[in-house]
């Protein structure tokens, strides 16, 4: 029998064949106004979550660093309002089969020419940070299909391991996986956990590290 290692890497290995020639186009849900402040050196964390795992790993980054920082849930956001009212970011996101949430490639498309000097880092929180090659693989993937609509490379992305509990899954991501495991991987689904505050703690004192460097860009408009 693999062992749960050996299934996890194998089923990630799997996701990423499947999900390849998916297109990333989905419909995103509402929008929420903006908790911008308007004031300048602001800096906003904004996360994108289904079942709360990159939620707890944004409060884990902000928790490593000094310099203060909105933490905000990217889906009840204004793109265009958060764009005008913080002058850096930092943007995490799960990862759900087709890769990063729709929300979160939208900000980028909508900021892709302001966010180039305003964008510190990145994180995607998945399966597949198990530091296997495999994992290592499917992390470059997904952070490339994450990053294709900036201008640029932020100077610093991570990716961390993320959560399933089965109980907690909606039906049809349940019956998506379930059916997935039992063709692809022969066995049921499980529940599994590698999220590690202390790694994304580290995470947000690299972001610190950038900020001390770097000198405040101009608060500028979003175009
Ligand atoms: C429907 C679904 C699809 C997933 N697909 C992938 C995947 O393709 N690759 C991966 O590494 N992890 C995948 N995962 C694992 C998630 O990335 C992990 O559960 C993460 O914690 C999700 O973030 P969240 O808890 O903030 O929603 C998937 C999880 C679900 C529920």
């Amino acid at each position: 029998m693999m062992n749960a290692y050996l299934s996890r890497r194998a089923f990630f290995a799997r996701v990423l064949r499947y999900s390849s020639a998916a297109a990333l186009a989905m419909s995103f849900g509402f929008e929420a106004s903006a908790r911008c402040r308007g004031k300048v050196q602001s800096t906003a964390l904004l996360y994108a979550t289904r079942y709360g795992a990159t939620k707890e790993t944004a409060r884990w980054v902000r928790k490593g660093m000094d310099t203060p920082a909105d933490v905000l849930d990217i889906e009840r956001v204004s793109i265009p309002e958060v764009l005008a009212g913080y002058d850096r970011f930092i943007v995490g996101s799960g990862i759900w089969i087709k890769g990063a949430h729709p929300k979160v490639l939208e900000f980028f498309q909508t900021g892709r020419d302001t966010l180039q000097e305003r964008l510190l880092g990145t994180f995607i929180v998945c399966g597949s940070a198990d530091g296997s090659e495999t994992g290592k693989e499917l992390v470059e993937h997904y952070l490339h299909l994450m990053h294709a609509p900036l201008s640029a490379r932020p100077p610093l992305s991570r990716a961390f391991g993320g959560r399933l509990v089965v109980g907690r899954l909606s039906d049809g991501d349940r019956e998506k996986l379930a059916a997935f495991y039992r063709n692809y991987l022969n066995q049921e689904l499980r529940d599994w956990d590698l999220t590690d505050s202390g790694k994304a703690n580290v995470f947000g004192n690299e972001i610190e590290d950038i900020l001390a460097r770097t000198p405040a860009a101009p608060l500028q408009k979003a175009g």
